[in-house]
């Protein structure tokens, strides 16, 4: 029976342990590029013991960020931070990830702490954002949403294999698709934001064609040796959006179409939601165990999966293969550490790197020594 700490083959990648640093915004980046914060976030979560890192979400077009601060992956320019990004996480002994995205109408936003407005396409930091259909996001995200063409969607797709190029010129070892959250990939999928009449809109297999042709974009320069990922909005927590039961059937459709794994999300395609689990503890893992059984592929889920007996039992229990920890990243780069000692594992330094674990693991002396107060269990 595999646990948290299980090791993890897909392809031919080899995850040293089941727990995955998920991607973040953060916010932090200027003309697109990674710098030394994002070596220092995901360089210390390798440190800390995560198996698979995600820097966050990457642009694969400028208008495809979710601020004029965040990261992207559009211009050759943009490899060499990505590129330093990869190096340090590899050196800390964890695999590195990448999520291309495009934020079709939710994009142009302010920083969420200077308001997190959606800014008009005059605005210094602003452009036209645009969906499948001219049906703005709402709430903060009201500005105008340029419909796009069946041309544009082919440039869209171009930039997707465009940007896994680049994805793998900078060393990552595992790709996914952002196609949750609201954003372009997920606004097609939903009929909440897609009102199209043509091959892109109606039924499933026209709302999830944006989905199978960026599938195909990146395969074509994306290795057949390494995972390709996609994050899925599997439901829109309102009645005239995305339902389950249809996501489920997309993903099937998508694995015979060549997905390794499907990691699982909300829809968020509209602000009026009719149902708010987010504080229900791990709800995305029994939607994750059916589709795991159901449709036969490896599943990776988020949620309120922060305690480490929650985790645990979700990878044991065989619902899910990978635990993938949002805020709980944040908060605590040695979460791995961490949830080892906590579930009683021998070992629990080991995770860490071989030159620092050393001195935890021979020169421990007593609890206040490490600072760590004794396991809750212990
Ligand atoms: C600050 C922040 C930024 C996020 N940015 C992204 C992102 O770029 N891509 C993405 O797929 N999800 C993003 N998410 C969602 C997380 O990856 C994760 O799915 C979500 O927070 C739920 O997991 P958690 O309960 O462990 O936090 C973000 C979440 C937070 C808190």
């Amino acid at each position: 029976m595999p646990d948290l700490f299980s090791p993890y083959a897909l392809k031919d990648v080899t995850l040293r342990n089941r727990i995955v640093m998920s991607p973040m915004t953060m916010y932090r980046s200027r003309d697109g590029l990674m710098n030394d914060f994002h070596v220092m976030l995901m360089g210390s979560r390798a440190a800390g013991g995560f198996g698979l890192v995600f820097p966050e979400q990457l642009a694969i077009t400028p208008d495809g960020r979710t601020s004029a601060s965040c990261a992207g992956i559009y211009d050759d320019a943009q490899i060499e931070g990505l590129a330093r990004v990869t190096a340090i996480v590899k050196d800390m002994g964890a695999t590195p990830a990448a999520q291309l995205g495009h934020t079709g109408r939710k994009g142009s936003e302010q920083k969420p702490w200077e308001g997190g407005a959606q800014l008009s396409p005059d605005h210094p930091d602003g452009w036209q954002v645009s969906g499948p259909s001219d049906v703005a996001y709402g709430g903060k995200a009201n500005e105008r949403v340029h419909a796009l063409t069946v041309e544009e969607i082919g440039q869209i797709h171009r930039a997707y294999r465009d940007a896994a190029q680049r994805a793998l010129e900078a060393g990552f070892e595992w790709l996914e698709l952002h196609f949750a959250h609201g954003y372009l990939g997920a606004s097609f999928f939903s009929p909440i934001a897609n009102r199209r009449t043509d091959a892109y809109g109606g039924s499933l297999d026209n709302r999830m064609r944006f989905h199978i042709e960026a599938l195909d974009a990146v395969r074509e320069v994306w290795p057949e040796r390494l995972p390709l990922s996609m994050r899925l909005g599997v439901d829109d927590l309102h009645e005239e959006g995305v339902h389950f039961e249809e996501a489920l059937e997309a993903v099937r459709r998508m694995k015979a179409h060549g997905l390794d794994i499907a990691d699982l999300s909300l829809g968020l395609n509209t602000p009026e939601l009719q149902r708010r689990p987010f504080n229900d503890v791990a709800f995305m893992v029994e939607r994750g165990a059916r589709v795991r059984a159901e449709v036969g592929i490896p599943v990776g889920v988020s949620w309120n999966l922060g305690l480490p007996q929650v985790a645990d039992r979700a990878i044991r229990e065989e619902k899910i293969d990978l635990v993938l920890l949002g805020r709980p990243a944040l908060a605590n780069p040695h979460w791995p550490v961490w949830a080892a000692r906590e579930l009683g594992r021998e070992d629990p330094f080991g995770l860490v790197p071989e030159d620092w674990g050393w001195w935890l693991r021979n020169f421990r002396g007593h609890a206040p020594s490490i600072g760590w107060p004794e396991p809750a269990g212990a």
